[in-house]
């Protein structure tokens, strides 16, 4: 069995090939992708994904525990990082410690993600400083969808901007390991990565970052609507409805079972 990715694994890949970061929130999911990917995130996104939930913001910290034990048991190779859901680490350093050290414990995982900026660095100190790896998520925060207004990309203005910029060195600087960029430009991504340490993961935010991550039901075409930043690598939404209406036909016309599939008397 070959070693699980590490933190320091991650970390040394600044600059050099390209990380590959998928979600993944069942163990089928995460055996299928472990081998090909540098990380496996158990993202909220799980909430409307999964759950098809209007936002992220009714995801629990008990729903992640039990996505992320499946995902962790269920892989052997990449890193696993679990996301903290809203309202589990925004209220004080602490609350967000007894939640890492919750997902930790329970799932396995080796790491935590959070949303935030400069407003996040105290927390983020706080858990590195505690044995808690941690994962920044700077630029379109998802879990801030009502104070952005939606799901829009972000840093239209240089005042922006330079806040994203100011946010992502903010939680370098605390610890964070490696960084989600998430809806920015091309520029503003290319110069946040040439101005960090640190990986910066990107999605939505152009091939100037250190690696990629897609919610994996987007990419293999499940979801229905997806953002423009997303590629469609297959149509498994298609080879699905194709598949159930044969079925379908088949049990209608009784041409399923076939002798193959039932059990008999053996001679
Ligand atoms: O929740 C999630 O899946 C995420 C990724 C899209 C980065 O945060």
């Amino acid at each position: 069995m070959s070693k699980r990715t590490t933190t320091l694994d991650i970390v040394s890949r600044k600059g050099k090939t390209p990380l590959v970061v998928l979600t993944a929130y069942t163990a089928p999911m995460a055996k299928l992708l472990d081998s090909h990917v540098d990380m496996l995130l158990v993202g909220d996104s799980l909430g409307m994904v999964i759950y098809g939930m209007d936002s992220t913001l009714p995801v629990t910290l008990d729903m992640m525990i039990a996505h992320g034990k499946a995902v962790t048991h269920a892989s052997s190779k990449a890193l696993v990082v679990i996301d903290l859901p809203f309202g589990s680490y925004q209220a004080s350093p602490a609350q967000a410690f007894e939640s890492s050290a919750r997902v930790m414990a329970e799932t396995g995982a080796a790491a935590v993600k959070l949303e935030g900026g400069t407003e996040m660095a105290e927390t983020i100190s706080f858990l590195t400083h505690r044995g808690v790896p941690v994962v920044g998520h700077v630029g379109l925060k998802p879990q801030s969808v009502h104070t952005l207004g939606g799901y829009r990309y972000q840093g239209r203005s240089e005042e922006e901007a330079a806040h994203i910029l100011d946010d992502a060195i903010a939680v370098q600087d605390a610890g964070a390991f490696a960084i989600v960029l998430e809806g920015v430009r091309e520029d503003i991504a290319a110069r946040i990565t040439s101005q960090l340490k640190r990986p910066t993961i990107g999605i939505g935010a152009s091939p100037a970052c250190d690696g990629q991550v897609l919610v994996v039901d987007d990419m293999l075409g499940i979801t229905a609507n997806t953002p423009s930043f997303v590629k469609h690598y297959a149509q498994l939404s298609q080879a699905i409805t194709a598949a159930v209406k044969t079925y379908a036909e088949e049990v209608q016309n009784r041409t399923f079972p076939a002798p193959e599939h039932c059990f008999k008397i053996k001679k």
